[in-house]
């Protein structure tokens, strides 16, 4: 039976990284897959995380189960992350599942919303995240494109998209990227936020966030800025939230699924199918990575300490971004000053797959195919060459 399957193409991002490894270049450039990097290339684990799981692993007293949405310590810290003090006001509406990643939050998402309604759709940003169409799309659910990213002007196709917007049925979902969006860098202001708000109320649209840089565009708090506005506004809003980039968690997995919906009585009925789900996809969510950050959101040094490495990484990125647009800008005699302005750790370079190809056999500068580039690759040892193998295949 099994020999009816078909060899899969490499996935477009962690594919870069299996082409990266092969590259025996000592000049490589690894612009792939979006992890942290500091200046000498490493994705390191934030000193007071590496401080919290010491602390967490000594007191911990036993393994045993916990439960299908995982560890409410957990759950309650990184709500409050998202929500801010007071929970947004939402305190009493809400139901919380940690997940694993914040992949494992899409997915669970998603399959809360084809339990709640079998006809469901759901409109993702044009372009999004290579995996959220793969990964959505398997729970189900028939996904549509709304503009958003205009590879000309480098600004959101902003009135086409209210546009969009107010086309849509009640009850269609409307999955945003809450910060730095992914693939492009380019994200709504908050004035954009307040409208987006007006027209998914008026048209009974159910906002899905995607959170995953949390703190690395600008900070904690304006990060989550999109995420506080329209929990303030809207009646049922749906976030996945990841820590893998700004607790450095990448492989442990650890991210939460949070709803809010319009009472306490929703919310439990809610919460009790979230553990039903997440039973069946996965019985349990992965502990480690979830107790580390309860340790730490709870401590209050170490999470100072993470703050400012957090800041520090941040302020990494976006010097690096400044870099990048001013070099470029030179050595092209074109206008890249737009890759400054935008957040995050990716940028959406103006290449063809020809020009893709062209960077990596030529210049060994390897990005993904649709020429997102992750910031946080770039370094000030790597700059020049960068630029320089850049500017070529833009020639
Ligand atoms: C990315 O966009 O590169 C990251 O979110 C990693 C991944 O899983 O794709």
């Amino acid at each position: 039976m099994l020999e009816s399957l078909e060899r899969v193409p490499p996935d477009p991002i962690l594919g870069v990284s299996a082409a990266f490894a092969q590259d025996p270049s000592p000049d490589k450039i690894d612009l792939g897959v979006g992890v942290y990097k500091d200046e000498a290339g490493r994705t390191p684990v934030p000193r007071a995380v590496r401080a919290a799981e010491s602390a967490m692993l000594a007191a911990q007293s036993t393994k045993s189960y916990l439960s299908p949405v995982g560890n409410p310590q957990f759950n309650q810290r990184v709500a409050e992350l998202v929500l801010g003090d007071g929970l947004g006001g939402r305190r009493t509406d809400l139901s919380l599942a940690q997940a694993p990643g914040g992949s494992g939050a899409l997915r669970l998402g998603a399959a809360l919303l084809t339990a709640a309604s079998p006809q469901v759709a759901m409109h993702v940003s044009d372009p999004t995240w290579a995996n959220h169409i793969p990964l959505l799309g398997s729970a189900g659910i028939p996904l549509s494109r709304y503009p958003y990213y205009d590879p000309t002007t480098h600004r959101v196709r902003f009135a086409e998209l209210c546009d969009y917007l107010n086309t849509l049925p009640a009850g269609a979902v409307v999955l945003l990227h809450a910060c730095c969006h992914n693939p492009t860098g380019q994200d709504l202001d908050l004035s954009q936020w307040q409208q987006i708000a007006e027209i998914l109320v008026h048209r009974g649209l159910l906002p899905f966030l995607d959170i995953a840089y949390q703190g690395l565009g600008e900070n904690l708090q304006a990060d989550s800025a999109s995420i506080q506005l329209l929990a303030k506004r809207v009646p049922e809003m749906i976030v996945a939230i990841s820590c893998s980039k700004n607790f450095g968690l990448y492989r442990e997995r650890t991210g939460l699924l949070l709803v809010a919906s319009e009472n306490a009585e929703r919310a439990s009925i809610i919460s009790g199918q979230l553990g039903r789900l997440a039973r069946t996809l996965w019985s349990m969510p992965p502990d480690h990575g979830a107790a580390i950050v309860a340790h730490l959101l709870g401590d209050p040094a170490l999470r100072s300490d993470w703050q400012g490495e957090l800041a520090h990484m941040a302020g990494r990125i976006n010097d690096l971004r400044r870099a990048l647009a001013d070099t470029l800008s030179q050595k092209t005699q074109q206008d890249f000053s737009w890759i400054a302005a935008q957040r995050g750790m990716f940028s959406k370079l103006p290449l063809d797959a020809g020009q893709v190809r062209a960077a990596r056999e030529q210049h060994h500068i390897y990005m993904a195919p649709d020429g997102r580039i992750n910031i946080a690759g770039a370094s000030n040892e790597n700059m020049s060459r960068l630029t320089e193998g850049l500017a070529a295949v833009m020639a």
